[in-house]
């Protein structure tokens, strides 16, 4: 039997192990460590303050997700099947790890943020406005 997410601790277990996958991830990989060349250091506890606010209400992120992948989307464009893949490893890394309410939230809580992202980056209603 696994144990839920219950602290910072979890949180920064999960997000480790989840863009181990990313970084190894032949599709994913090379839009983080070669075309966007992401600092992994502040990259990773923005993530931990991210998934940290999300699931256990801390307002500790104070990014701003959707416009930073409209960036990345000028760059590096996204598409259905890689946020597929990144729902995938995510899930994955989740289920691998833990289980239990917060481990469930933190699932369903991704596939409505990658939901609503690719609305609005793949499918934007103005495409001036987005
Ligand atoms: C195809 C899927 C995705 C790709 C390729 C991707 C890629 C990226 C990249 C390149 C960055 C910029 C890192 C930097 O600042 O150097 C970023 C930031 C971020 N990503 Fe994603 N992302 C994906 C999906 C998601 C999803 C589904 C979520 C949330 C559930 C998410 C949450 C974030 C957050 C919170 C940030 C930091 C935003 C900020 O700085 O305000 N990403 N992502």
């Amino acid at each position: 039997m696994k144990k839920d997410i219950t602290s910072r601790t979890d949180i920064e277990f999960l997000v480790n192990q989840f863009y181990l996958k990313v970084r190894d991830d032949e599709s994913l990989g090379p839009i983080f460590d070669q075309k966007f060349n992401v600092n992994w250091d502040t990259h990773l506890v923005k993530m931990y303050s991210f998934w940290e606010s999300i699931l256990f209400h801390t307002g500790t992120f104070n990014g701003n997700p959707m416009k930073k992948h409209k960036e990345v989307h000028q760059t590096c464009p996204f598409t259905q099947a890689l946020f597929e893949r990144w729902l995938h490893l995510f899930n994955e890394t989740v289920n691998q790890n833990f289980e239990g309410e917060i481990a469930n939230q933190a699932k369903v809580r991704a596939l409505s943020i990658a939901t609503v992202m690719q609305i609005k980056i793949l499918y934007p209603s103005d495409p001036q406005q987005n």
